[in-house]
């Protein structure tokens, strides 16, 4: 038996996931770690712990089987677009600075002015937004002169665990196009961008496709995790392309839709396009030569979250949107934002707020609940809008994954609210799955992605719109008033 090995090292853990050639999860493990918000706005990590979590949880996974030479390849994934500085011998010059770090606003808006808004949206597919990349170098070198002195690498957190694991500089291209340095249609690094925003370009390291390996692991990662020298490391993708490829989103016309803490939806692009306001993010996908487009909503079922913690400790979910179903479409003139922690799409609005809309003596707590699962839907449904509208095409199949979907009465809200069938996937595994996909393209067991994800993705229940679905219409186009209508307030509210 052959096995491939999908590495993802997220907000809350590193995980080390085993699969074999048929796709089945032979092992899993993950070690989580801490954040540290040290300041207002900022969310930082030691690159340190990352790599010791992911040494440990390697190590686990290998006891499932006698021979590590057996793994084919590895693939890498993680959080997106956190700041990883080397000095020339490869130490950590300072913590890492994450994708949910909102420090940067005014470096936002320098990047803007220096190269222009719309030709920055048009070379990158983004505008610049704190979360990224670029933006944080900046930063840098304004507040932390003697840290930008010595810097030699710029890493994204994955590609950290890549040095770690193999000794080399390499990053991927759904990774890189996060950082918004890379000319996305081009798929290589912006020289215009670089070049305006004074960032020398030896920093970067080599763009690779998915598949493609990069390079093989050290003698010294041997030692420390267990692994064989010399397996090959292919270049991986960012959580969010990586996600899609586990589901099997690796052809337009197949969408992606994640409920997880923050929501996600996400379509392949055959060629690349940008939105011209940058309301979706344009990144290259972890699939050769393939784009997408995505959609992200902050706070989906983290949007449920809160409200189970707050209104209604102790109870499960299940039960908690199980009473929701009692409840009629539109919650009886009750509507939730869910803007908890600020917005990307299609609002990018760190200031923006949660809110219920319209509540009154006569509403329980299951009208409250149905809110939030409504409102997270039509949220959702504001991405996905976007991309129907766009180059995507025509949209086949929305394949839907994430702790979310695993209530039944949110599943269907989804499909009322979209207007469109959803499958839902089991990606239990999430980006790691992804990752030990495209490792096993890159390691020969399958030709290509498409290949690789016909053979192992496995779908489940499929859901249609049901005849509440027409209802909808009126609330979603009284949801899309409320956010330009409550704007000023969210502004004021912020500075009292
Ligand atoms: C994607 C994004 C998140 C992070 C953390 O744009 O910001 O998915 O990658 O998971």
């Amino acid at each position: 038996m052959r096995y491939l090995l999908g590495l993802d090292v997220s907000t809350t853990g590193s995980k080390a996931l085993l699969i074999d050639e048929t796709g089945a999860v032979v092992a899993s493990h993950t070690t989580p770690h801490d954040l540290s918000q040290p300041r207002p706005l900022w969310s930082e990590q030691n690159p340190s712990d990352w790599w010791a979590g992911m040494a440990a949880a390697i190590k686990v996974v290998l006891g499932q089987i006698d021979d590590p030479g057996a793994i084919q390849a590895i693939g890498l994934t993680g959080q997106m677009h956190g700041l990883v500085c080397l000095d020339a011998r490869g130490e950590v010059l300072r913590p890492a600075i994450l994708w949910n770090d909102q420090r940067t606003q005014a470096e936002c808006d320098e990047i803007h002015a220096t190269v222009g808004e719309e030709r920055f949206i048009q070379l990158t597919g983004n505008r610049a937004l704190t979360g990224f990349t670029a933006p944080k170098i900046l930063w840098v070198r304004k507040h932390e002169p003697d840290v930008y002195a010595r810097i030699a690498h710029v890493l994204l957190p994955k590609d950290y665990i890549r040095f770690r694991l193999t000794g080399g500089y390499a990053t991927d291209l759904a990774g890189a196009a996060g950082t918004v340095l890379l000319n996305v249609a081009r798929r290589e690094w912006s020289d215009e961008v670089l070049r305006a925003l004074d960032i020398p370009a030896e920093w970067l390291p080599p763009v690779h496709e998915g598949p493609q390996i990069t390079s093989t692991v050290s003698e010294d990662a041997a030692r420390q995790t267990g692994l064989r020298a010399g397996t090959p490391v292919v270049g991986g993708g960012g959580d969010q392309a990586a996600q899609a490829t586990g589901v099997g989103a690796v052809k337009p016309g197949i969408v992606a839709l994640t409920v997880g803490t923050s929501g996600v939806v996400f379509a392949p692009l055959a060629s690349y396009a940008y939105e011209p306001e940058g309301r979706l993010h344009a990144f290259c996908h972890a699939v050769p030569d393939q784009w997408h487009f995505m959609g992200v909503m902050l706070s989906a079922a983290g949007s449920l979250q809160w409200f189970r913690d707050t209104l209604a400790p102790g109870e499960d979910f299940g039960p908690l949107t199980g009473e929701a179903a009692s409840v009629a479409p539109g919650a009886d003139g009750l509507v939730f934002l869910p803007y908890l922690t600020g917005e990307r799409t299609p609002h990018p609005d760190p200031l923006a707020r949660g809110a219920f809309v319209g509540l009154t003596a006569r509403h329980s707590r299951a009208h409250l609940t149905r809110a939030v699962l409504e409102g997270v839907a039509f949220g959702l449904r504001d991405g996905f809008e976007l991309i129907k509208n766009s180059e995507a095409g025509i949209i086949d199949e929305v394949r839907a994954s994430g702790g979310g979907v695993k209530s039944p009465v949110w599943r269907q809200i989804l499909a009322d609210v979209f207007g469109v069938p959803l499958v839902v996937a089991e990606a239990i595994e999430g980006a790691a799955y992804g990752a030990a996909l495209l490792a096993g393209v890159g390691g020969g067991v399958w030709p290509d992605v498409a290949t690789a994800a016909e053979r192992t993705v496995k779908l489940g229940e499929r859901v249609e719109p049901g005849p509440h679905a027409p209802d909808y219409e009126a609330i979603y186009a009284l949801y899309r008033d409320l956010y330009p209508t409550l704007k000023p307030a969210f502004d004021t509210l912020s500075t009292l």
